[in-house]
């Protein structure tokens, strides 16, 4: 995919600001859902910033991704309301259907992406996860088992 052109355009809305590095960086990665070597280098050469210093943002700041996202993503809710309701049963079984060690957040086929994230914006359902758009509630460590198995039916 030839990023460039979109790239461009953001680099013009944001080349006579200050402090632009990392918005610019956000909208570059959701034109993919990731920012590419490539992409950070097409930056770093259009707006005069060593290569260097865009790839350490982008490794400080737990906002960036720096490899593309699976085909489905998972999105555990690890709020407050989530939390208390058994996220991290949740989590942990979701791993486990996925055979994803604690550093891993993506299974090895490229199938599912996992993500935690604060709120999902739908407590009253807690603990809740959203797989791409579709939101599913009220979780036992079984249920989202199935869940997530069904997916590769
Ligand atoms: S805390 Fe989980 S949806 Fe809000």
């Amino acid at each position: 995919m030839n990023t460039k052109p979109e790239i461009d355009k953001l680099i013009e809305k944001y080349k006579a600001k200050k402090g632009v590095l990392i918005p610019l960086l956000q909208d570059v990665q959701s034109i993919e859902g990731y920012l590419s070597r490539e992409n950070m280098k097409y930056i770093a050469e259009k707006m005069g910033i060593r290569e260097a210093e865009i790839f350490g943002v982008a490794t400080f700041y737990s906002m960036f991704r720096l490899k593309p996202l699976g085909k489905h993503i998972i999105r555990v809710c690890k709020g407050t309301a989530c939390h208390v309701s058994g996220a991290n049963n949740i989590s942990t079984a979701i791993r486990n259907v996925l055979d994803l060690k604690d550093d891993e957040d993506q299974t090895a086929d490229g199938f599912f992406t996992f993500i935690e994230v604060a709120c999902l914006g739908c407590c009253s359902l807690a603990p809740v996860i959203m797989i791409d758009d579709k939101t599913y509630g009220k979780l036992t460590s079984e249920k989202v088992s199935q869940i997530v198995k069904s997916y590769y039916k």
